[in-house]
C-alpha cells in the first residue's frame, strides 16, 4: 500500500498486481460471463485479472490505469450501463457519507436481476467512518441477498 495525494486528498493505492484475495475466493460465485464494473479500480489489479477470465470491464477511478475511465466518484456518473458484476473492493471508505450514498444509490441504478455485487472495506487511515451492517442493509431493502458475510466484506446477489 502507497499513499497519494490525488485530487485534493489523501488515497490509499494498493502496489500488489494480484487480484483482491476475497475476489480469487468467490469466482465461483459470479456468472462465467458478462459485464464487470470495477469502482475505484487503482491500478486496475482486478480489472486485469477480471479481462484474463474473458469478462468485459470497465475500470473507473479518479486516477485509473491507462486503460480505465477517469471519474470522480460521488460527483460524477458512472457508466450508463446494466452489469453483471459490480466491484467496489476498497473504494466506499474513501467516500465521504454523501458521496457514498450517491454512488450506491448508482450501484443499484447500473444492477438489474442477477448482478452480482462485492463489496471490501477496510477502516485504514484517511478513511471515513462507516456502518459495513448499514451498507448491507441498504442493499438488503433493495431486493438483494447475502450469498457471503464476514465482517466488512460480503457478495450480494439482486434477486428482483
Ligand atoms: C485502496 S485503492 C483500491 C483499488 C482497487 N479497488 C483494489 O482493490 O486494488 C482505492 C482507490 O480509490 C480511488 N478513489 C478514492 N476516492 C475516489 C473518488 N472520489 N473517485 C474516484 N476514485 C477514488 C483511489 O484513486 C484509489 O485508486
Amino acid at each position: 500500500m502507497s499513499r497519494q495525494y490525488l485530487n485534493g486528498k489523501w488515497c490509499v493505492r494498493c502496489g500488489k498486481t494480484s487480484p483482491t484475495p476475497y475476489l480469487s475466493k468467490n469466482l465461483k460465485l459470479l456468472p462465467e460471463k458478462g459485464k464487470v464494473l470495477d469502482i475505484g479500480c487503482g491500478n486496475g489489479r482486478n480489472s486485469r485479472h477480471m479481462l484474463s477470465l474473458g469478462y468485459i470491464v470497465d475500470p473507473v477511478d479518479m486516477a485509473p490505469p491507462d486503460f480505465g475511465t477517469k471519474i470522480v466518484l460521488g460527483k460524477e456518473s458512472l457508466p450508463k450501463k446494466k452489469y453483471d458484476i459490480i466491484l467496489a473492493n476498497y473504494i466506499l471508505m474513501f467516500l465521504n457519507s454523501t458521496e457514498r450514498g450517491f454512488v450506491m444509490a448508482e450501484i443499484q441504478g447500473r444492477s438489474k436481476k442477477g448482478t452480482i455485487l462485492m463489496v471490501e472495506m477496510y477502516p485504514v487511515k484517511d478513511a471515513h467512518p462507516y456502518d459495513f451492517e448499514k451498507i448491507v442493509a441498504y442493499y438488503l431493502d433493495r431486493g438483494w441477498e447475502k450469498l457471503r458475510k464476514s465482517k466488512d466484506k460480503c457478495v450480494l446477489r439482486r434477486v428482483t
